[in-house]
C-alpha cells in the first residue's frame, strides 16, 4: 500500500490526432505542494482535467489512498476530496462572495440568510488564511480576491487535494506571496497541492517536488532542492536553452506619432471613471511600455486605444486621425492590432473553429474575400501560415478553438494581431501563459516589429521585462500616468514607488 494521497498510474489521453497524456505516472504525497511543469501544450492541464473526472483516461487508472478510484464525473472528483482551481475564473460576478461560496453546495442551510451565510463564509475564510470579504459582490473584487474565493468554494466542500492551473499569472507579488502562505497552511494539515506554473523561480521557491512533462510524457519526478532554472528548463525542452536576451533598439529614426491620448478619461463597466486626463504618445519604431500593478486601468486604457471603450473626454488619435467613435472596425483598418488582457473573453471565440478564429480580422480583406466574394480555400491558406508562424501544433483546423492549450491560443491570437498591427500594436500581458521558449520568442517578435517601424504599447506585470525592450515606461496608478521615462533613464526603486502610487519627490 502507498502512502500517497493520489497515484496515477499509467494515465494515456488522446484526441484526434494527437496523444495528449502518454502513460503518466504521478504520486501525490501527503503534505506536499507538487509542481507540474512542461511547454505549452505538454499535456499539463488535460492530465489535471482527467484527475477532477472532467475526461476520462483511455488507459490508466488512479488511486487513492491506495484505493482504486473512477470519477464518472467532476462531481465524483469532489465528493472524493479533489479540487480544482481553473485558470479562467467560473464565478457568478452578480452575487456576493458568501453567495459563491455557498452556490450548490450541499452543506448549505435550508434556511438561511445573507448574515448567516457571510458568517459561515468569514470562519473558513480565517480557517484557511485568505483574506476575503464576504458581502462584497463579486464584480468589484480584484483577480486575487476572486482567486481566493474560488479557492474557499473548493475548500468549503471537503478538498484534500487542491488542484491550482497557473494561479500567480494573474496576481501581483504581494497576492501571491499571500496565496502561497495559505497553501503552505494548507498542506500542513497533511493535505496536498498540485501546483501549474510556467514562472521557474516561483515553482523552486513553492514546490516540494516537481514533475516535468514533455510532448505528452513524464520526463522526471526529482525534489526542488536538487533543481535550479537550467536544469527544469533544459528536462522541459529536451535541450539546453540559451540564456534570455535584452530586445534592446539600436540606434534608430523614430517615426511619427501614430498613437495618441490628450486629456483622455474613461469610465469602467459599472460607470466609475478609470482613466483620468491621461496624455500619452506612441511614436513608430518604439515601444511604450506600461507599468503598474493590474486592475489600474490598463484594461480600459488598451480599449480606448483599440476602439472597444468609448472616452468621457479628451481625444484618441491614431496616425494623426481623430478616432471620433469607439470602432473596433475603424481602428483595425487604421492598422491597429490588439492582444487582449482576456483571450477567452475578447480575443478568441471559443467555440468557434481554428481557421475561423486565425483569419478573423482579415476575413474581409483580399485574398479571403475578394470583390465581394469570400473564399474557404484562401482562409483555409491563410490560417494555416498564422499557425504555423505562431507555432501552435493544430492537429485539426475544423476542430473548436477552445481546445487549444492556455499557451497555444495566447500564441495564436498575438500572431493574428500582429499581422494587422500595420500602425500600432497594443499588446496587454502578451506573454501570459507562455512557456519560457515561447516569451522569448514573443519578445523578439515584439522587437522586430519595432524594427520595422510600427509603434508599441506593452502592457505588463514584469518590471524585468518591460525594462529589458521598451524604449520608454510610462507609469499607470489608478487610471492616471504617473510619469514617463526612457528606460535608459528608469530606477526600477523610482518605479516602484509610483507605481505604488507615490508621487516623485521634489
Ligand atoms: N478537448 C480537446 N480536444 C482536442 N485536443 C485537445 C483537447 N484538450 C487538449 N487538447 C490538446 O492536447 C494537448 C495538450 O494540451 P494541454 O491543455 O493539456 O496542454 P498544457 O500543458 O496545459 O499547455 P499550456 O501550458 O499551454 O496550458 C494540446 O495539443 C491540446 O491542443
Ligand atoms: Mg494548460
Amino acid at each position: 500500500m502507498s502512502g500517497a494521497v493520489v497515484e496515477l498510474v499509467g494515465i494515456t489521453k488522446s484526441f484526434p490526432g494527437l496523444i495528449a497524456n502518454d502513460a503518466i505516472d504521478l504520486d501525490l504525497r501527503p503534505g506536499e505542494i507538487h509542481a507540474l511543469l512542461g511547454e505549452n501544450g505538454a499535456g499539463k492541464s488535460t492530465l489535471m482535467n482527467v484527475l477532477t473526472g472532467i475526461y476520462q483516461p483511455d488507459a490508466g487508472r488512479i488511486f487513492m489512498q491506495g484505493v482504486p478510484v473512477r470519477f464518472a464525473s467532476p462531481k465524483d472528483a469532489v465528493a472524493a476530496g479533489i479540487g480544482m482551481v481553473h485558470q479562467h475564473f467560473k464565478l457568478i460576478r452578480a452575487f456576493t462572495v458568501a453567495e459563491n461560496v455557498h452556490l450548490g453546495w450541499q452543506d448549505t442551510p435550508f434556511r438561511t440568510s445573507a448574515g448567516l451565510l457571510e458568517g459561515r463564509t468569514r470562519a473558513l475564510a480565517e480557517r484557511f488564511g485568505l483574506a476575503v470579504r464576504p458581502e462584497a459582490r463579486v464584480e468589484d473584487l480584484s483577480a486575487g480576491e476572486q482567486q481566493r474565493v474560488e479557492i474557499l468554494r473548493v475548500l468549503a466542500r471537503g478538498a484534500r487535494v487542491l488542484i491550482l492551473d497557473e494561479p500567480t499569472a494573474v496576481l501581483t507579488p504581494g497576492e501571491a506571496a499571500a496565496l502561497v502562505r495559505a497553501l503552505r497552511g494548507f498542506v500542513a494539515l497533511g493535505y496536498a497541492v498540485i501546483f501549474i506554473s510556467h514562472k521557474l523561480d516561483e515553482v523552486l521557491e513553492v514546490a516540494d517536488r516537481i514533475t516535468v512533462l514533455r510532448a505528452g510524457r513524464k520526463v522526471a519526478t526529482l525534489p526542488a532542492a536538487e533543481c535550479d532554472q537550467a536544469r527544469l528548463a533544459t528536462l522541459m525542452v529536451g535541450r539546453e536553452l540559451g540564456a534570455g536576451q535584452r530586445h534592446s533598439a539600436g540606434k534608430r529614426q523614430l517615426g511619427p506619432i501614430v498613437l495618441q491620448l490628450a486629456g483622455v478619461s474613461a469610465n469602467d463597466e459599472r460607470g466609475v471613471q478609470a482613466l483620468a486626463d491621461v496624455d500619452l504618445a506612441v511614436r513608430g519604431g518604439e515601444i511604450v511600455g506600461v507599468a503598474g500593478v493590474a486592475g489600474n486601468g490598463q484594461r480600459e486604457l488598451s480599449e480606448v486605444l483599440t476602439g472597444l471603450r468609448p472616452v468621457t473626454e479628451g481625444q484618441v488619435r491614431i496616425g494623426g486621425q481623430i478616432m471620433h467613435h469607439a470602432n473596433p472596425a475603424e481602428f483595425l483598418a487604421a492598422g491597429i492590432g490588439h492582444i487582449p488582457e482576456d483571450r477567452l473573453r475578447s480575443g478568441l471565440a471559443p467555440s468557434m473553429n481554428v481557421t475561423d478564429n486565425a483569419v478573423m480580422r482579415e476575413y474581409s480583406r483580399p485574398p479571403v474575400t475578394r470583390g465581394g466574394l469570400f473564399s474557404p480555400g484562401a482562409a483555409m491558406t491563410l490560417a494555416r501560415h498564422i499557425v504555423a508562424d505562431a507555432q501552435v501544433l493544430v492537429p485539426n483546423m475544423r476542430a473548436p478553438v477552445r481546445n487549444l492549450s492556455g499557451g497555444n491560443q495566447q500564441r495564436l491570437v498575438a500572431r493574428r494581431e500582429m499581422r494587422v498591427a500595420g500602425q500600432a500594436l497594443v499588446a496587454v500581458y502578451p506573454t501570459r501563459g507562455l512557456d519560457i521558449g515561447a516569451i522569448d520568442t514573443m519578445l523578439r517578435s515584439i522587437a522586430e516589429m519595432r524594427d520595422r517601424g510600427v509603434g508599441v504599447l506593452l502592457v505588463s506585470e514584469e518590471l524585468d521585462e518591460l525594462l529589458g525592450i521598451a524604449d520608454r515606461v510610462a507609469v499607470l496608478f489608478q487610471g492616471r500616468i504617473m510619469g514617463v521615462f526612457p528606460t535608459a533613464e528608469a530606477e526600477p526603486e523610482r518605479i516602484g514607488l509610483l507605481m505604488g502610487g507615490r508621487a516623485e519627490a521634489a
